[in-house]
């Protein structure tokens, strides 16, 4: 018998106060049930990471969202795939976001960062999330992904709506659901290949299909892999960055003068403050995982967040630590055949960012913030700044 744990997790209070659930589920077992939402749920460092790996008896296809009505309205995307059909679909999404292509925007995103920091400096007090995090993510990555714009424009809208369908049958996924079917409808049925901008990554699809490494029909799940996950996972990590250096002024004085430990330093931001919970696997057969059993069938959310906080793998968990010498090794963007494809870019956007604010900002003093309340995703809507030259 799984241990049952009685909290939702799914709920505003399981999401806002995501951390201590997670600890209590760990503190439970190496494999839990969540009573309230129709799942089991893995949450320690060691057996997350086991489930990643496991392609071949925890699948994506049938897997990763809590419900069957996700699942088959997404079911042909990258995210959503086993292989064979993964790989190939991989390779595909992979081609402009593999480190040497993305090297290619640095000198861009740069420039952008330095007039934003530039500008808000100037203003001194500031929303983190609508004047700062979101601002290389909507102006530049959303260009590059090739929308015309009104897709353009409802692609932060659509991406929070996907992440909420990825989670059980509550009310927010119901309201999310109904939103769904109108980023469906326009990707799947309206898009053609005459509005996209020439040359962009959503371009790069329909050329694939022109080739014939994947099928016209596969089209429009490939765009999907970019507009949902494109946008809004960075913007919650550059909110938290700012969050975490404003409460700890002592750790971005220790970065302005060591601005090498830059990388470490957005390394652990993604493990103290993972923008996605958890992803779910289907088990197709009954897995032993760390001596429990998991039965043929069960969705299993591999959490992320609890994993990055597990005290069997780092020392105080919860302290935020530029220096954590193991830092890099947080599975924030997954791990295994699925690991996030967009990580290069991620972490371009967060470092071009932090080293437009080093020269600029002597210290930040941040307000409380509003939390987004999502599914799957873990951040701010709004977290009011102040930042001192
Ligand atoms: C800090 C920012 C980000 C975080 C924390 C993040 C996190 C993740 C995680 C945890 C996965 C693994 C899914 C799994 O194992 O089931 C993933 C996959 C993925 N991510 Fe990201 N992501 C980020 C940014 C991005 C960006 C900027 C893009 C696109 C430009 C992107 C595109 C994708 C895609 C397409 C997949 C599916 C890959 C596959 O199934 O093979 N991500 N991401």
């Amino acid at each position: 018998m799984l241990p049952t744990y009685a909290d939702d997790i799914y709920s505003d209070d399981g999401i806002v106060r995501s951390y201590e659930h997670y600890r209590n589920i760990r503190d439970l077992g190496p494999v839990v049930e969540l009573a309230a939402s129709n799942a089991l749920a893995v949450g320690r460092f060691r057996d997350v990471r086991a489930l990643l790996l496991d392609h071949q008896r925890f699948r994506s296809s049938n897997g990763v969202a809590l419900t069957q009505r996700c699942i088959e309205a997404v079911t042909g995307t990258t995210l959503f795939s086993d292989p064979p059909q993964h790989q190939r679909m991989r390779k595909v999404v992979a081609r402009p976001l593999m480190p040497q292509a993305v090297e290619q925007l640095r000198s861009d995103l740069q420039d952008a960062a330095d007039v934003l920091i530039e500008r808000l400096v100037e203003r001194r007090a500031f929303d983190g999330v609508t004047d700062l995090a979101q601002h290389l993510p909507v102006s530049i990555v959303s260009s590059l992904v090739g929308l015309p714009e009104a897709g353009r424009e409802s692609m932060l809208e659509w991406g929070a709506v996907g992440f909420d369908c990825i989670g059980p049958i509550n009310d927010r996924s119901d309201r999310a659901f109904a939103k769904l079917g109108e980023l469906l409808d326009y990707v799947l049925k309206r898009l053609t290949v005459s509005e996209i901008t020439p040359g962009s990554w959503a371009a790069h699809i329909f050329d694939a299909a022109e080739q014939g490494t994947i099928t016209k029909e596969e089209v429009p799940k490939l765009i999907l892999d970019y507009v949902g996950p494109s946008l809004d996972t960075t913007i919650l990590a550059t909110a938290h960055l700012i969050d975490l250096f404003g409460q700890k002024p002592q750790q971005w004085a220790d970065l302005r003068a060591h601005p090498e430990l830059s990388s470490n330093a957005i390394e652990e931001v993604l493990r103290v403050r993972s923008p996605i919970r958890g992803f779910a696997r289907r088990a197709v057969e009954t897995v032993m995982l760390d001596g429990s059993q998991i039965p043929e069938g069960s969705l299993v959310v591999a959490l992320f967040a609890s994993a990055n906080h597990d005290e069997r793998k780092w020392l105080n968990p919860e302290t935020f630590n530029i220096r954590r010498d193991n830092a890099r090794e947080h599975v924030g963007f997954g791990v295994g055949r699925h690991t996030c494809v967009g990580q290069h870019l991620a972490r371009l956007e967060l470092q071009c960012l932090v080293k437009a604010m080093i020269p600029r900002i002597r210290r930040f003093e941040v307000g409380t913030p509003v939390p987004q309340l999502n599914n799957t995703l873990f951040g701010f809507s709004s977290l009011p700044v102040e930042v001192y030259p």
